[in-house]
């Protein structure tokens, strides 16, 4: 197995199957978390093959993405197998897809660091001004509204609540982005998550001024 070869069988792979997808999971999604979890794992000392390949697949098995979690976690699995991944490389790696999504906060740690490593990078790709464009994308995708002053924020939803709600770009915020940086794994991940909130902090305080007619 050439790892180098497999990261670009995986690359081709993730094109063929979300090149077109427009809920904030595009190819350009995975381009981002597997170059942001490459250089956190240069950082954190972790293994960088692993990181990148988990990265690489980790959207192809999301619920929102697929009709059977299982079944693609199989195909998945069986895709490994063809690349010539050995098999304690390629479980880590189905074990890192598997636990590795938001859906409402309530998960369970990751259990190695190269799993840590992945769960930052893709939580950072719904930070700053890339998570601020994301989230206005998906709020419209879903045809709901900016902003809608007087609502309030949901804290400590379920998983149905979280997906099911009928909620504004501006209150994800506070569900979600706000919350993120006190949940990264690694101290560099963390020091990266703090910027690209203080930007969305300033975001939200120039969008308020605005709102209200102020400059
Ligand atoms: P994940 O698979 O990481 O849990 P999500 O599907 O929750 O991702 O989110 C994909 C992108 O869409 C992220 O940038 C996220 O912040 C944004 N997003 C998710 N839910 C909402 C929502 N209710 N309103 C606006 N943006 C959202
Ligand atoms: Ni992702």
């Amino acid at each position: 197995m050439d790892p180098s070869n497999v990261l670009k069988e995986a690359e081709l792979l993730v094109q063929r199957e979300l090149g077109k997808d427009s809920s904030g999971h595009d190819s350009w999604h995975i381009y981002r978390v597997v170059r942001t979890a490459k250089l956190i794992a240069e950082q954190e000392g972790a293994d960088s093959f692993v990181c990148q390949l988990a990265a690489w697949l980790h959207d192809l098995a999301d619920d929102k993405l697929v009709e059977n979690e299982q079944t693609a976690m199989n195909g998945l699995k069986e895709w490994l197998k063809e690349q010539g991944v050995g098999e304690e490389t390629a479980e880590h790696v189905l074990d890192i897809i598997a636990n590795l999504s938001f859906k409402g906060g309530n998960r369970p740690p990751m259990r190695t660091l190269e799993g840590k490593v992945v769960q930052d990078a893709d939580r950072l790709d719904a930070l700053g001004a890339v998570g601020i464009a994301r989230t206005f994308a998906y709020s419209g995708a879903k045809g709901r509204s900016m902003h809608e002053p007087g609502r309030k924020p949901r804290i400590g939803m379920s998983e149905e609540e979280y997906r099911s709600g009928n909620d504004t770009a501006i209150l994800h915020f506070y569900e979600k982005l706000l919350l993120l940086k006190e949940r990264m794994n690694t101290s560099y991940a963390r020091d990266l998550a703090e910027k690209r909130h203080r930007f969305m902090e300033r975001f939200l305080e120039q969008f308020y001024a605005e709102w209200e007619g102020e400059r």
